[in-house]
């Protein structure tokens, strides 16, 4: 199973003080050199992490595969067709949300995004879907035209019983299963960290996860002993 790292929280940190550091494209070329095969950016309308300048310079240095998650509006049409990512992900988008909270509703806008996604993909950039873990979705999936779902494992990682982790990743593994014999590529993501990504090797329709937050929030601890120890020898 491949890894795609998302590195919106190191544009996080950087934004709570609105400074230059951490920069998210150094943290690209970390992740790449540490084995990652994609490299995950959120623009969003708000720009509250990841900014302009980040996606620019990512498609500068990012070697491996670069992934532009992007609501399906028209601001962001002409970002990607300007910046022709590898691959571009839709998302639904709230203001008010903290992070991508449930999938994308394609029913709601079928023709729109169709239309949307001929004109990505007429640009050689591969379109990638986020949606829920519903069957429905697959059929309005390959009815727009994406070449890739995402499937969005928020609920599943979120699950507070045995039982509701094994419904959802019976869910998981149905719709997987069906976007692949259908011919699209199965990729997942949300929520995934060092615990819970196990059971997801009984899918072996998923090719890759996307993970963010858990691997920044590790990088801090398994990072902080040694910035600690580098301060202290300057200081004696
Ligand atoms: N995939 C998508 C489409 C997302 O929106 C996010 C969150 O930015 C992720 C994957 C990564 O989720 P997490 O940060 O919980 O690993």
């Amino acid at each position: 199973m491949k890894l795609a790292v998302n590195v919106d929280h190191i544009a996080t940190i950087r934004e709570a003080r609105g400074e230059i550091e951490p920069d998210p494209v150094i943290a690209a070329g970390i992740c790449e050199l540490a084995g990652a095969e994609g490299i995950v950016c959120h623009l969003r309308e708000d720009r509250r992490h990841i900014n302009d300048r980040d996606v620019r310079l990512l498609r500068e240095v990012v070697k491996t595969k670069l992934d532009l998650e992007m609501a399906a509006t028209e601001e962001m049409l002409k970002i990607a067709l300007e910046i022709i990512p590898d691959l571009v992900t839709l998302v639904p988008e709230k203001r008010q949300e903290l992070t991508t909270e449930g999938g994308l509703n394609i029913s709601a806008d079928k023709s729109r995004l169709k239309d949307y996604i001929k004109e990505i993909q007429q640009k050689d950039i591969l379109v990638s879907v986020f949606i829920d873990p519903e069957p429905s979705t697959i059929d309005d999936a390959v009815e727009i035209g994406a070449d890739i779902i995402e499937i969005h494992t928020g609920k599943f990682a979120n699950s507070l019983t045995r039982k509701e982790q094994i419904d959802e990743l019976s869910k998981i593994g149905t719709i997987a299963r069906m976007a692949s014999e259908l011919g699209l590529v199965v990729v997942a993501g949300h929520g995934l960290n060092y615990n819970n990504v196990f059971p997801l090797f009984n899918i072996p329709e998923i090719e890759e996860v996307s993970i963010g937050h858990a691997i920044i929030s590790r990088a801090v601890f398994v990072g902080l002993h040694k910035a600690v120890e580098e301060m202290v020898r300057i200081l004696e």
